[in-house]
């Protein structure tokens, strides 16, 4: 798949119509903080071509930096709130590389993701700080669309801060997860534990797990070649 197929953002409108300019931009800092070391990890960890999705991409400014840096992958960012799909395709146009597409507009919690049948099946999945600030659903959702969308060989990565055995790893994440919980009694950070069973249910492997800056994991949760069923 070509990074600057004509398709359209979230595939409404005419993109000549409603191309975003430079102000739909939006940043959020911690982006700038963690992308050195989620390049890294992904530079590491990800088969060295093929296409990517990447769920919640928020603001894009991964999708920007992380698509720089491995160009031989199809990077295919997605985000279900549309002002972020417009932060997200403004980003691109300025700034973006040939293996950058437009976003689309997935709800991981759906039952089909309406992916281009040119980008299927998808070599790896990319899903940075989303199943702490969702409800556990998300994650679930997100293991399903795993199961569906994954090639054989591929992997899905993702990035957050995790307990592991039912504790905190730091004090921080104590306190950012009070915080989550008290803006939303669904969200909170997630038990590895119980993330990798999701991942196991999916018929992915246990992950490769990398300590990261800030009390956060990045983990790599990979498609055998000869996938079992999981159950
Ligand atoms: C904290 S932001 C992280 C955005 C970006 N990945 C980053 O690290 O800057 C959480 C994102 O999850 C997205 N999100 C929440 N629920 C979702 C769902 N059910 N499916 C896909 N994305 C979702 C939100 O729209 C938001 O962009």
């Amino acid at each position: 798949m070509t990074g600057r197929s004509p398709a359209t953002p979230g595939g409404t409108g005419s993109r000549a119509a409603s191309a975003p300019g430079p102000e739909a931009r939006r940043h959020a800092p911690a982006t700038a903080r963690n992308r050195a070391a989620i390049a890294e990890a992904l530079q590491d960890w990800l088969p060295g071509k093929g296409s990517l999705l990447e769920l919640a991409s928020g603001t894009g400014e991964h999708a920007l930096y992380l698509s720089a840096r491995l160009p031989n992958i199809d990077w295919l960012p997605s985000e279900p709130d549309p002002d972020l799909r417009r932060s997200i395709e403004a980003y691109r146009l300025s700034d973006g590389g040939a293996n950058l597409s437009a976003p689309l507009a997935v709800d991981v919690t759906a039952a089909d993701w309406r992916l281009p049948e040119t980008a299927l099946p998808l070599t790896a999945m990319v899903c940075i700080n989303m199943i702490h600030i969702a409800p556990w659903a998300a994650a679930e959702g997100l293991f399903a669309g795993a199961a569906r969308y994954l090639a054989p060989g591929g992997g899905l990565f993702l990035y957050g801060p995790f307990k592991r055995g039912g504790a905190h790893t730091a004090p921080s994440n104590a306190a950012f997860d009070e915080s989550l919980r008290a803006r939303d009694p669904a969200w909170g950070v997630r038990d590895l534990e119980a993330v990798s069973d999701l991942a196991r249910r999916a018929g992915l492997a246990p992950p490769l797990i990398r300590e990261m800056p800030a009390n956060n994991l990045s983990l790599w949760f990979a498609r055998d070649a000869d996938p079992k069923d999981g159950q």
